[in-house]
């Protein structure tokens, strides 16, 4: 199976997931890209079965739309029992990198909302050591040249997105060259800088449950 392939199997292994779970009033959290669109477009199927979703970026909330799948505003629901959200990266601990779709900080508010974040991705995001993709970090524009001499003494190599805006008005900083031995303590570090909104590692909030497309199938992962 190619990539394709794999990220469409781990999406319809997460459907089958949550099926026998949805009740008339289940608002499911959702996430950004293109293992979440297959995600997406799996659940219009079952749009019947549920009561509608909460998106993490402006993207995922117009296709979820366009299936007939009602999208509500974070704020007037309460927190619910799944987020299902792709990554970047994920290590054994289901520790994540994510944000290559720079929806990092709306992904972060949405995944803390939930009971359980069941992560898909293709067997192509499992490493040993977070960092091998280029940590991405929401910066407010005024701050973009004081974050990136942060993160350089950080030991990174950040590198400006050109041309992206994220949803929240904002732009990224891809960071190069890290070696994540410690995600939670580095996910703090550079929260912790002025003018950073959010970074892309998920320590502190990691997945639950990872759904890993392989050539032998979608295992089914927990955190060690
Ligand atoms: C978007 C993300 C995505 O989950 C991540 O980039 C994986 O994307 P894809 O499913 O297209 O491989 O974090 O901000």
């Amino acid at each position: 199976m190619n990539q394709d392939e794999l990220k469409q199997a781990v999406a319809k292994a997460a459907l089958d997931y949550i099926r026998p779970q949805l009740e008339s009033d289940t608002i499911l959290g959702i996430g950004t890209g293109s293992t979440a669109n297959y995600f997406i477009d799996g659940l219009a199927a079952l749009r019947h079965d549920f009561d509608g979703a909460v998106a993490s970026s402006e993207a995922s909330a117009q296709r979820l739309k366009s299936h007939g799948i009602p999208v509500y505003d974070l704020n007037s629901v309460g927190g619910f029992e799944f987020y299902i959200d792709g990554a970047d990266e994920s290590n054994e601990y289901l520790q994540l990198i994510k944000g290559g779709g720079a929806a990092l900080t709306r992904e972060k508010i949405v995944a803390a909302n939930a009971k359980t974040f069941i992560c898909i991705a293709d067997e192509s995001k499992m490493v040993d050591i977070l960092g091998q993709f280029p940590l991405p970090v929401e910066v407010i524009p005024m701050a973009r040249s004081y974050v990136a001499r942060q993160l350089v003494i950080l030991g990174g190599d950040p590198v400006y997105r050109e041309g992206v805006v994220t949803d929240n008005g904002n732009i990224i900083l891809d960071v190069f060259n890290l070696q994540i031995v410690d995600p939670k303590k580095l996910e703090l570090q550079i929260n912790q800088l002025a003018g950073v909104i959010c970074n892309g590692i998920f320590a502190h909030r990691p997945a639950d449950v990872l759904l890993l497309g392989t050539s032998n199938g979608v295992k089914r992962l927990k955190a060690k």
